[in-house]
C-alpha cells in the first residue's frame, strides 16, 4: 500500500483533510486498490475501507443514480473501464463529505451517513447481515423445543405492528410459531398473509383444506399418518412459510404434529458423520408431484438435494418427503447406494430430534418449510368429529420484507 501524493488530496475551494489520516488510495495489485477514509465520529476513529471501482460504480450524482427510484443508472455499463483511478480527493469533515475526482474527469461525492453503512469492514458486513438482511437462525433440538416455543394472539397480530415484527422475526430466528385465539372461520389465514403481503398460490389453490377425504389427490388428505416431511419438495420456487389453522382437531387420540428442526439434523451430521453430510448436499434427488386437484391437471417435478447449501456453506433449503419423492431417480449408479444409506441416517437422526404437541381449533401453527420437517400422526375421524385444518402458505422474500419495512419504521420512530 502506499500512500497517495498529497497534491492529489487538494481540491481548490474546499476544506482540505488533515494530510496525514483522512484518505489514502492503496494500490500495488489493482484488486487492493481503495480508498481509506477516516470516520471521526466513530469510536475509534476507524477507517472505512471501500474498492475505488466500487466508489466509481456508485456515484451518486444525477447522471449515475436515480434517487426516485434508489437505483444505479446503466450508463457507465456501456462500456465500464475497470482501469478508473481516483484522480483527487478531500473530505469535508464538518459536512462529513467525500469528494473524489476520477481519472475519467467525473465527480462524485458521498455523504458519510451513506458510506457507514456500506464500509467494507468485516465488522460492519457482519451487523448488516446477521440483524437486517436476514436474522441469524438459531437451531434448536427436539429437547430445546419447550423453550424456544412461543406464542402469538391472532388479535395483536391484526392489531399491532410490533407484535407483526415480533412473529415474524421469531418465525425467522426459530423456524416456528405458534398463534392462538384465532376465529374458526375460513379466512383467518388470508387476513393473516394479507397483514404480510400476501398469500402464495400453489396447484392446491390458494386456502387449501387438510381433511380426511374419499378418493384423496394428495396423500395428506388421508387420515393415515404423515411422516416427516416438508410441503412441495417438488417445486423449484418451493413455498417458504407453511399456516397450517386448526378448525377441527381429532378426538381420537391422532392428529398430534410432529416437528424437527432439519438444520440441527444437518448440524449433527455435518459434525458426526460427514460423509454422509456430503452425500445429502451433493446427491440430486427427484422429487414429484402428478395428478389433479379439482379441474386442474398437474406434472411438477424437480431435481435437489436434501441439504441444500448456497456459496458460503450456509444452509438455505431442506427437500424431505418419502410419498413426495420420485421413482425416478436420475443420478449415477454409483451414487444411488450411498444415498440410501445417507439418507436412512437423516430419517432416523429427524425423528430422534422431533417433538410433538396437538393443537386445538383457533391455533394456527407456522413454519419454515424451507427448514423444519413436520409430520402428524394418523386419526379417526367420527360422524360428529371431523379433523379440519385449513392451509396455506407465503413466500420468505414476503416475510423478508414486511420485517424490513416493519424494522425501518421502528428505527426511525
Ligand atoms: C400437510 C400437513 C399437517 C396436519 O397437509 O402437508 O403437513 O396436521 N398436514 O394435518
Ligand atoms: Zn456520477
Ligand atoms: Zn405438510
Amino acid at each position: 500500500m502506499f500512500q497517495a501524493d498529497p497534491q492529489l488530496s487538494r481540491v481548490p475551494g474546499r476544506r482540505q483533510p488533515k494530510p496525514e489520516l483522512d484518505l489514502k488510495t492503496a494500490s500495488k495489485q489493482d484488486h487492493l486498490r481503495m480508498v481509506i477514509v477516516m470516520d471521526h465520529q466513530s469510536p475509534g476513529k476507524l477507517n472505512m475501507q471501500f474498492p475505488d471501482i466500487w466508489l466509481r460504480d456508485n456515484c451518486r450524482c444525477g447522471e449515475c443514480y436515480l434517487p426516485k427510484t434508489l437505483s444505479r443508472l446503466p450508463q457507465l455499463w456501456n462500456n465500464l473501464d475497470t482501469s478508473v483511478r481516483v484522480q483527487q480527493h478531500s473530505v469535508d469533515v464538518d459536512q462529513e463529505i467525500l469528494y473524489i475526482t476520477w481519472s475519467d474527469g467525473h465527480a462524485s461525492q458521498y455523504p458519510f451517513a451513506w458510506l457507514r453503512e456500506r464500509d467494507f469492514s468485516l465488522a460492519n458486513r457482519t451487523r448488516y447481515l446477521s440483524d437486517f438482511y436476514l436474522p441469524e437462525p438459531r437451531h434448536w433440538s427436539g429437547t430445546d423445543f419447550e423453550h424456544i416455543r412461543r406464542e402469538f394472539q391472532y388479535r395483536d397480530l391484526l392489531a399491532s405492528d410490533k407484535a407483526l415484527l415480533e412473529w415474524l422475526d421469531h418465525l425467522a430466528v426459530y423456524g416456528v410459531a405458534l398463534i392462538k385465539q384465532a376465529p374458526l372461520e375460513f379466512d383467518v389465514l388470508r387476513r393473516l398473509c394479507n397483514r404480510v403481503g400476501f398469500m402464495r398460490r400453489t396447484t392446491y389453490g390458494d386456502e387449501f383444506s387438510v381433511r380426511a377425504q374419499p378418493g384423496a389427490s394428495n396423500y395428506a388428505y388421508l387420515a393415515a399418518p404423515l411422516p416427516l416431511h416438508t410441503d412441495m419438495p417438488y417445486f423449484e420456487y418451493k413455498p417458504g412459510v407453511t399456516l397450517l389453522h386448526t378448525l377441527e382437531q381429532s378426538d381420537s387420540p391422532g392428529g398430534v404434529n410432529l416437528l424437527t428442526d432439519a438444520y440441527h439434523v444437518a448440524d449433527l451430521m455435518r459434525e458426526r458423520y460427514p460423509e454422509q453430510f456430503r452425500v445429502l448436499c451433493q446427491t440430486s434427488v427427484d422429487w414429484a408431484d402428478i395428478g389433479r386437484d379439482g379441474e386442474l391437471e398437474f406434472h411438477n417435478i424437480w431435481r435437489a438435494p436434501v441439504i441444500n447449501l448456497d456459496a458460503e456453506g450456509r444452509y438455505v433449503r431442506i427437500n424431505h418427503s418419502i410419498p413426495q419423492r420420485d421413482s425416478h431417480f436420475t443420478v449415477p449408479l454409483e451414487q444411488v447406494r450411498p444415498w440410501y444409506e445417507a439418507m436412512a441416517l437423516f430419517v432416523r437422526l429427524a425423528h430422534e430430534q422431533a417433538c410433538s404437541f396437538k393443537t386445538t381449533p383457533g391455533d394456527v401453527f407456522t413454519f419454515n418449510n424451507l427448514r423444519l420437517v413436520h409430520g402428524r400422526t394418523g386419526y379417526d375421524d367420527t360422524d360428529r368429529n371431523v379433523r379440519h385444518i385449513v392451509g396455506a402458505f407465503i413466500d420468505w422474500d414476503i416475510v423478508y420484507s414486511r420485517l424490513r419495512v416493519l424494522r425501518n419504521a421502528k428505527s426511525n420512530s
